[in-house]
C-alpha cells in the first residue's frame, strides 16, 4: 500500500480541471465579468451533468429531468435572498417552512395518530439526524437527569450518528445486523443500558436498503420510555408511496405509537434541489430541545431553530415548490416508475451467476460477488462511466435507484454492462478494485490510525485551489 500514490491519484481525480480553467487563490484585483464568469461555471456544469443525467450515477440527483430542475432554478431565483432567520422580513419562508413540515407529517402517518406530529426543515439528512441526536441529550438531561447519555443504533445506521456522538459528547453503541441485514431486535433490546436515550431504526439504511424491523424496536423504545428515532431520510418520500402501490413495506412512521421522532429528507426522493430536510417530533415538547434561544446577549433576543443561524430561504421555497408541485399523484408515479426499473435490475443481476443481492432491497439494490472481487467489478464500471456506491464490512456495492434510472433503455444498459464487467474480470483476475487499498485498511484494526490520518489529509487536499 503506498499511501502517496493513492493520493496522487486522488488529487488528480479531485482536481481535474488544474491546469484546464482558471484558478484563483487569492481575489483577483479585477472582478472578473460576469460573462465571462457565467460561461466558465457553464461548461463545468455541462462537462460534469451528462454523467448524472443519463442515469449513470447511483443516488445523487433523484429526479433530474431539464424541465423539474429549471423549475426549481426558477423558485430559487425568485427567492434567492430570502433567510428565514429574520422571520418578520421574509414571512413567506416561514409559511414554506411550515407547510413542508406538515405536508411531510402528513405523508409518515401524522393523521393516523392522535399525537400532534411537528417539525422543523433542516439543511439535510445529516443535519436532522444531529439535531434530533441532540434533542434526546437535551430532553433525557432535563427529565431523566442521564448526563452520558447514549445511542444505541444497528450498524447500518447512517454515519452521521456517529457524527453526532461525536459532535454532541454522546455514546454510539452500534449492533450487528442479522443476516437479512435489518436490525436484530433481542441484540438491539440487549444493549439498551440505564443511559440510553434513543434507539435508531433506518427506513431503509443507506448501504443495503432494506427497512429494519421498526416496529418491534420502536415499541420496545415505548415500553422501556425511551426515544425511537426512524431515519427516513432515504425512503421516507418513497415509501408510503411504495406501499399504496401494493409493495411489501414495513410500517415505520408515526403510526407506530413508539416512534418519536424522523428524518426524511425532501432533497433526495423529495426531488427537491439540495439542501433541504426534514426533522420531525411526536409532540412539541420533544421539539423544544431542539431550538436554541438567548434572552441576554447584547445582540438582541436571539431564536434559532436548528444548527445554523441564517439559513437559505431559497432552498425552501425551493422544497415547498418541489412537494406541491409533485403532489401525491406525482410521487406515486414516480415511485412507481423507479420501483419497476429496481425490479428490472434486481433480477438482472440475480440472473448474473458471479453477483450475489445482499438481501431482498426495493430500491436500493446492494450486490457483491463471491468468486470476484466486486471492487474490481465496480472499476470496470466506472471506467464504463457508472458511479456505484462502494460498501464495506462486506465489500460490496449498490445502486441507488431514481428518476434518471427510469429513461428508456438505462437499466438494461446497467445489467449488460455489469454483465461485461463481469467477464472482463474474470479474464483478468490481476485485476484488483483500486478502492481495495482504502476498504482493506479500514478493516485492518492497526492500519485504523493511518487511513484516520489519511482521510483527513484527503480533506485537506479539497480545500486547497
Ligand atoms: C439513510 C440515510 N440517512 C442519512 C443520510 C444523510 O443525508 P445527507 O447526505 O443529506 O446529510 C443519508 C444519505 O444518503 C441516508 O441514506
Amino acid at each position: 500500500m503506498d499511501i502517496a500514490k493513492i493520493q496522487q491519484e486522488l488529487q488528480a481525480a479531485l482536481k481535474p480541471y488544474r491546469d484546464e480553467v482558471p484558478s484563483f487563490q487569492s481575489l483577483p484585483k479585477e472582478g472578473l465579468s460576469r460573462s465571462d464568469i457565467v460561461d466558465m461555471i457553464a461548461e463545468l456544469s455541462q462537462r460534469e451533468a451528462p454523467r448524472w443525467q443519463s442515469g449513470k450515477v447511483s443516488g445523487a440527483v433523484y429526479h433530474g429531468d431539464p424541465s423539474h430542475i429549471e423549475f426549481q432554478n426558477t423558485v430559487y431565483n425568485l427567492q434567492s435572498q430570502a433567510n428565514p432567520l429574520h422571520m418578520d422580513i421574509w414571512p413567506s419562508i416561514t409559511k414554506f417552512e411550515a407547510e413542508i413540515v406538515s405536508m411531510t407529517a402528513h405523508m409518515l402517518g401524522a393523521d393516523q395518530t392522535d399525537d400532534e406530529i411537528v417539525g422543523t426543515v433542516s439543511s439535510g439528512g445529516t443535519e436532522s439526524i444531529l439535531l434530533a441526536m441532540k434533542t434526546y441529550r437535551d430532553w433525557a438531561r432535563a427529565t431523566k437527569n442521564i448526563t452520558e447519555p447514549e445511542i444505541v443504533a444497528p450498524s447500518t445506521a447512517h454515519v452521521a450518528f456517529e457524527k453526532a456522538a461525536q459532535y454532541f459528547g454522546m455514546k454510539l453503541i452500534r449492533v450487528p445486523v442479522g443476516e437479512d441485514f435489518r436490525a436484530d431486535v433481542q441484540a438491539m433490546e440487549a444493549a439498551l443500558t440505564p443511559n440510553t436515550v434513543v434507539m435508531v431504526g433506518s427506513a431503509p439504511p443507506f448501504p443495503h436498503g432494506i427497512v429494519d424491523p421498526i416496529e418491534e424496536l420502536s415499541e420496545i423504545a415505548r415500553q422501556r420510555s425511551i426515544g425511537f428515532h426512524t431515519d427516513a431520510c432515504l425512503g421516507g418520500f418513497l415509501l408510503p408511496w411504495a406501499e399504496k402501490l401494493g409493495y411489501p413495506v414495513p410500517k415505520f412512521d408515526f403510526r407506530l405509537p413508539g416512534v418519536t421522532s424522523m428524518s426524511c429528507d425532501t432533497h433526495k426522493y423529495g426531488y427537491a434541489a439540495k439542501g433541504t430536510s426534514v426533522v420531525l417530533y411526536r409532540g412539541r415538547e420533544l421539539r423544544h430541545y431542539q431550538y436554541y434561544v438567548s434572552t441576554d446577549w447584547c445582540g438582541g433576543i436571539y431564536l434559532s431553530p436548528t444548527l445554523t443561524g441564517s439559513r437559505p430561504g431559497g432552498l425552501s421555497a425551493a422544497a415547498w415548490a418541489a412537494l406541491v408541485s409533485m403532489g401525491e399523484s406525482g410521487y406515486l408515479e414516480a415511485a412507481r416508475r423507479i420501483l419497476k426499473s429496481a425490479e428490472t435490475i434486481k433480477k438482472g443481476i440475480a440472473a448474473i451467476p458471479e453477483l450475489r443481492l445482499l438481501g431482498d432491497p426495493l430500491f436500493v439494490i446492494a450486490f457483491t460477488s463471491d468468486p470476484l472481487d466486486i471492487y474490481a467489478i465496480s472499476d470496470v464500471m466506472s471506467k464504463a462511466g457508472w458511479n456505484l456506491n462502494g460498501l464495506q464490512n462486506p465489500p460490496a456495492v449498490h445502486l441507488a435507484v431514481t428518476i434518471r434510472h427510469t429513461q428508456e433503455g438505462v437499466a438494461e444498459r446497467f445489467l449488460s454492462d455489469l454483465q461485461q464487467a463481469v467477464e472482463t474480470v474474470k479474464s483478468h483476475p490481476e485485476l484488483q478494485g483500486s478502492m481495495t487499498p482504502v476498504y482493506g485498511m479500514t478493516a485492518n484494526v492497526v492500519l485504523r490510525g493511518a487511513v484516520d490520518q489519511f482521510l483527513r489529509s484527503l480533506l485537506d487536499t479539497v480545500f486547497e485551489p
